[in-house]
């Protein structure tokens, strides 16, 4: 498998308490592997991506099922640990971070499969997401923006009764009651109907315009890619390309993962033998 290494700049502004004026953040992966045992054998998951983005865009990260999108999210949440390479946030190392401390830094993400939390409602998670800032009607507003009657899901207990489509909208509502700097959303029109896909679109674009920051939206869904500042395309493990939407949308559109690209390494100037 070929890696390959492609540089933009991921960052945020986000508010500094102390000093009352607004600071610069980034997120920056430095050769990062992913490394799992199959069998006998050990696979790259990940494959030495090396990628950072530029401040204040809204980014869509897409390519083919098993590509290592999620698990690439998952690196940068902490949820899992890379077996090699660096990870930065504001030029501070963050590899060892927890999941916590990346929380604790604004680093938010919304799963691909949520959890199950069986015993806890949907108020209670909602509660905790908003923390000390969170009153009722504020979290209430959370779940009507994504087409939810907070009447009918409050007391909702967050388990198997709960259909896909409802489980990623209130995933999704409370990762944004957190109001993080860096925000993943892993497919988020997973599951959720197309009458309410451009809603959805709407309330993700909508917190990327009023709060700034990052936001990465992991998706397969053209609609959301051409309404993308970037393009991140992750293919065998490797950043395939990364650039703007209307550059990248028609290449991806005929060919996200061409079969000879071990021969010419995804160099630009090299000879196509397809
Ligand atoms: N612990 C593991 N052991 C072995 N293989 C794994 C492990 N975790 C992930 N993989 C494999 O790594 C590859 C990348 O998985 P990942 O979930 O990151 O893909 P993805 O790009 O998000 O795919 P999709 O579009 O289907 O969501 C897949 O082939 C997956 O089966
Ligand atoms: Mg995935």
């Amino acid at each position: 498998m070929t890696a390959c290494h492609f540089s933009a700049n991921i960052g945020t502004e986000i508010e500094d308490s102390v000093y009352g004026r607004r600071k610069q953040s980034m997120i920056r992966l430095e050769d990062i592997s992913v490394k799992a045992v199959n069998g006998d054998s050990e696979i790259d998951i990940l494959d030495n991506i090396s990628v950072s983005f530029e401040e204040g865009k809204f980014y869509c990260i897409t390519g083919p099922n098993g590509g290592g999108k999620t698990t690439f999210a998952k690196v940068i949440m902490g949820i899992i640990k890379p077996s090699s390479g660096k990870l930065y946030f504001n030029e501070k190392d963050i590899t060892e971070s927890d999941i916590t401390e990346r929380a604790k830094l604004g680093i938010g993400y919304a799963f691909q499969y949520p959890p199950k939390f069986k015993g806890l409602r949907v108020r209670d998670i909602l509660k905790i997401a908003a923390g000390a800032n969170g009153d009722m009607e504020h979290i209430n507003r959370s779940l009507t923006n994504l087409g939810l009657n907070p009447e009918e899901y409050l007391d909702r207990e967050i388990d198997g009764s709960l259909s896909g489509g409802e489980m990623k909208r209130i995933e999704i509502a409370s990762v944004l009651l957190k109001q993080p700097n860096v925000i993943i959303f892993d497919e988020p029109e997973a599951g959720v109907d197309l009458w309410s896909f451009d809603e959805l679109i709407n309330v993700i674009k909508e917190n990327h315009n009023k709060n700034g920051g990052i936001t990465i939206v992991i998706s397969h869904q053209e609609r959301l890619l051409s309404t993308a500042d970037e393009i991140v395309v992750i293919c065998n493990g490797g950043v395939q390309k990364i650039g703007p939407a209307h550059k990248i949308l028609p290449q991806i559109k005929s060919d996200i993962c061409c079969k000879f690209r071990d021969v010419c390494r995804g160099d630009e100037d090299a000879e196509c033998d397809r």
